[in-house]
């Protein structure tokens, strides 16, 4: 038997305005984007905004159902959006933001594990990593360098 370890470095913004102003733009966008959440069951609003390489932005928006599992998340609605509007587009850098109706978020809101597995099918299609930006209401922001950051040992097409 022997051990393997796990790690990845991320960075950690003590604010919004330490981020790159392109990052800060695509920020603002997903904080616009947020407050077009349809999440009257959790309360809680999540905006994404993706810059591609062809210089558009697609945003996206948590978007629940009354039967709860058939909602879907920001992420997976911005990035299946690019997808859909601008097939094989590589998608640059993804930004994410929450915000509760009932408290605070001031911790970073990295993405849910579905949304992880949907990202890194992007990003392995396109052989480039993605970046990855992630913020609660304001303040602290993480970034990750690539999905497999933030997903390691990442189950994708090669297995199949
Ligand atoms: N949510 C997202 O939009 N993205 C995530 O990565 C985590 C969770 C949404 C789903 C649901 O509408 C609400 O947040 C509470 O889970």
């Amino acid at each position: 038997m022997k051990k393997i370890t796990i790690s990845a470095d991320l960075e950690v913004y003590d604010a919004e305005a330490e981020l790159p102003q392109e990052v800060q733009d695509l920020m603002n966008k997903a904080m616009e984007a947020r407050e077009k959440s349809y999440s009257p069951y959790s309360k809680f609003r999540v905006g994404a905004a993706l810059l591609l390489e062809n210089g558009e932005i697609v945003t996206g928006s948590n978007q629940e159902n009354a039967s709860y599992p058939a909602g879907l998340c920001a992420e997976r609605t911005a990035i299946f959006y690019a997808g859909a509007k601008y097939p094989g587009v590589k998608i640059d850098t993804l930004v994410i933001t929450a915000r509760s109706e009932n408290h605070k978020v001031e911790i970073p809101t990295p993405p849910c594990g579905s949304c992880r597995q949907a990202i890194a099918e992007y990003e392995v299609r396109q052989k480039e990593p993605i970046e990855i930006y992630f913020m609660g209401e304001k303040g602290k922001v993480v970034k990750a360098n690539s999905i497999s950051d933030l997903l390691p040992l990442i189950f994708d097409n090669s297995y199949l």
